[in-house]
């Protein structure tokens, strides 16, 4: 496995791969490499393809500059983590390489609408410094495959459309939320939580599964079931920042037709912020 922190040496090394036809694919990740990224990885592998990580806490998609200074470092054993998943390349640039004019008035990439509602109506900026980091590193490596979890269910929508809408020519592989055997999705962030805080994390998907289970049989109680089940989730210790049902495929409103439909929500526990979705199929 190759470390990598220069833009001349990620480029050498991507020629020799393209010229002998080998398929790279791209995980983009901010670190504190966990099963959920590790789970990206797997997929690539399987895909037969060559697999660069990037690890890069990019600065831009953080509201307060506390939140980034606290976001967790580890690279030393993300490298061990990645190498025994046979990753290819590991590409880690500094804030410089990937912002060589600095992070005031950097030129962007932005996805309008999508990137202004749920998560991004509370978060001002977040998607925009998303799509910018995702498309430098995408114009960088130019892959063939990129891989994205559903966990970050918006940030994956807006991606897929900023594919669309600029021509790059990398698909897109989205993969299922990877969860601790107690229900609680891996995330970076999980290591931040207080002791306690952590022993109920999980009770966090464990209520949102009991609404999703609700709401396939009954899709006209939706109002009624978002009320309880932000009472249900307060009662132990949550507090609700967003709690929405939306369309699957456009996160645009429901309808009484709707059949694919996501449940997506973000808590405060303690000082962290938690965030989880299930999919919904209706039965009609
Ligand atoms: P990060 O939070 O490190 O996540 C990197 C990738 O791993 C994202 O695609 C995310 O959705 C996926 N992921 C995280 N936890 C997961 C889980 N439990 N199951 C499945 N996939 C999971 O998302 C980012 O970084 C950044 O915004 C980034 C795209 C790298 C841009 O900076």
């Amino acid at each position: 496995m190759k470390i990598i922190r220069s833009v001349n040496n990620l480029k050498q090394i991507l020629k020799f791969f393209r010229d002998n036809n080998y398929i790279i694919s791209l995980v983009p990740t901010m670190g504190n490499i966990h099963d959920g990224h590790l789970e990206l990885v797997k997929k690539a592998k399987l895909m037969n393809t060559i697999c660069i990580v990037s690890i890069f806490i990019n600065p831009t998609q953080f509201d307060q500059s506390c939140d980034f200074n606290n976001y967790p470092r580890s690279i030393k054993l993300d490298c061990k983590k990645l190498k025994s998943y046979n990753v290819d390349i590991v590409f880690i640039p500094s804030v410089l390489t990937m912002y060589p004019s600095g992070t005031n008035n950097y030129t962007c990439m932005y996805v309008p609408s999508l990137s202004e509602i749920l998560e991004g109506s509370k978060r001002l900026n977040h998607y925009k410094g998303v799509t910018t980091i995702v498309s430098k590193l995408f114009n960088l490596i130019q892959p063939n495959l990129a891989f994205f979890g559903e966990k970050d269910f918006q940030q994956l929508v807006i991606i897929k459309h900023m594919v669309y809408d600029m021509h790059y020519n990398i698909k897109i592989i989205s993969v299922p939320i990877i969860r601790e055997t107690s229900g609680l999705a891996y995330s970076s962030r999980n290591t931040l939580l207080d002791k306690d805080d952590y022993k109920i994390a999980h009770k966090f998907y464990l209520t949102l599964k009991s609404m999703a289970d609700k709401l396939k049989h009954n899709i006209h109680c939706v109002v009624d079931l978002i009320k309880i089940t932000t009472h249900q989730l307060e009662k132990i210790g949550f507090i609700v920042d967003s709690l929405y049902v939306l369309d699957y495929k456009y996160l645009t409103c429901i309808t009484n037709n709707s059949t694919n439909i996501i449940i997506l929500s973000t808590v405060w526990l303690g000082k962290i912020r938690l965030i989880d979705n299930i999919k919904v199929k209706i039965f009609k």
